[in-house]
């Protein structure tokens, strides 16, 4: 079976409807398909700032809402990702053969570097995609299920990936990006040309996953549309409608072409008064799952370390041929 790793930050309360449908869907789905390993990222998730103890919650949170959404422990290794102390070893190593004009181009720094102010952003947050490709190259990925926004991250892995065996003989394998392009970018329901996001979106351009389910019907209610009337799909003109049909295409298997044609002559307001439904009923069960889970916070913890034990089973010995390949004297 070809290998799958993917990651995702535990940097807020809940994920959002872009990060299930732009990657956690294909997670769960290339658990049949694929040897898979998911971490929740939360060496990554230290870049900017955090709360300690709301960290902690978060990253039990986040296990929660993976496993509501469907992955399943006994066909995936669900791990996060402090656990396997591989990943920040990993990382320092291809730090040293990441060059800083490099490091500098990834449009994901620059972007939260200037919100931030460079003075005050992290050394941490420009490193990150650089752990980001030792997270992938540890586990010798074939594919790597993201959305759009990750793309440059993974050209950069596969540059490293290549430059390190080309450097030290063959030792990773070069991973592809998995990103579907249907649902590759959810956007904003305010703002419908920018992407979803929790950084970026107002509360009403996001849905998020363990938001009350009435108040999500709510938002697509009053999401922005587009002028004119018609139902197409066009996503340069009609990004709102386009953004929608997208969201309601990809929760309920129709295509897009079978709800344009199912909502030929009528208007937005039916197809956002159906879509809320859609939403509330597929929150639900998501929210329940989750909270089972959450009320036993030592079974989960127990899942982790389990999977945290298959993932060390694999990286380890990634580790242990980087340290050679690259001349380390081996612990004698
Ligand atoms: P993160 O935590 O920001 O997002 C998790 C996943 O959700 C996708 N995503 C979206 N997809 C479609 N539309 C959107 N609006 C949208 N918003 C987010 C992201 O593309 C991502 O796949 N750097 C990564 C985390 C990471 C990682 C890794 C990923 C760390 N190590 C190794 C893959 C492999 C990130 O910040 O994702």
């Amino acid at each position: 079976r070809p290998r799958v790793l993917s990651g995702i930050q535990p940097t807020a309360d809940s994920f959002h409807l872009g990060n299930y449908l732009g990657a956690l869907r294909n997670w769960v789905a290339m658990q049949e398909t694929h040897d898979a390993f998911y971490c929740v990222v939360d060496l990554h998730a230290i870049t900017a700032g955090h709360d300690p103890a709301l960290l902690r919650k978060r990253t039990r949170v986040s296990a929660a809402q993976l496993l509501a959404v469907g992955l399943d422990p006994e066909r995936c290794t669900l791990f996060v990702q402090s656990h396997v102390p591989e990943h920040a070893q990993l990382g320092w190593v291809m730090g040293c053969i990441t060059g800083f004009g490099e490091a500098s181009r990834m449009t994901q720094f620059k972007d939260k570097s200037q919100r931030q102010g460079a003075d005050r952003s992290s050394v941490g947050l420009f490193t990150y995609p650089i752990l980001q490709a030792a997270d992938i190259l540890l586990y010798q990925a074939d594919a790597v299920p993201v959305g759009e926004d990750q793309r440059q991250h993974l050209e950069l892995t596969r540059d490293l990936a290549q430059r390190f065996n080309t450097m030290f003989g063959q030792t990773f394998t070069v991973p592809a990006p998995h990103i579907i392009r249907d649902t590759a970018k959810i956007t904003d329901l305010q703002e419908p040309t920018a992407k979803m996001s929790k950084s970026a979106s107002t509360a009403n351009g996001l849905i998020e996953l363990l938001e009350d389910p009435a108040k999500a019907a709510k938002k697509i209610k009053s999401a922005v549309t587009d002028t004119g009337r018609e139902i197409v799909f066009d996503q340069e003109h009609k990004p709102g409608v386009a953004n929608l049909l997208t969201i309601y295409a990809a929760l309920t298997g129709r295509t897009i072409e079978e709800l344009v044609d199912a909502y030929e002559g009528k208007g937005y307001g039916d197809l956002k008064k159906d879509l809320a439904e859609v939403v509330k009923e597929f929150l639900r069960p998501i929210q329940e799952r989750t909270n089972a889970y959450l009320d036993d916070p030592a079974q989960l913890d127990k899942l982790l370390a389990i999977g945290a034990e298959k993932a060390r089973a694999v990286a380890g010995p990634t580790l242990k041929a980087v340290y050679d390949h690259i001349g380390f004297l081996a612990p004698g």
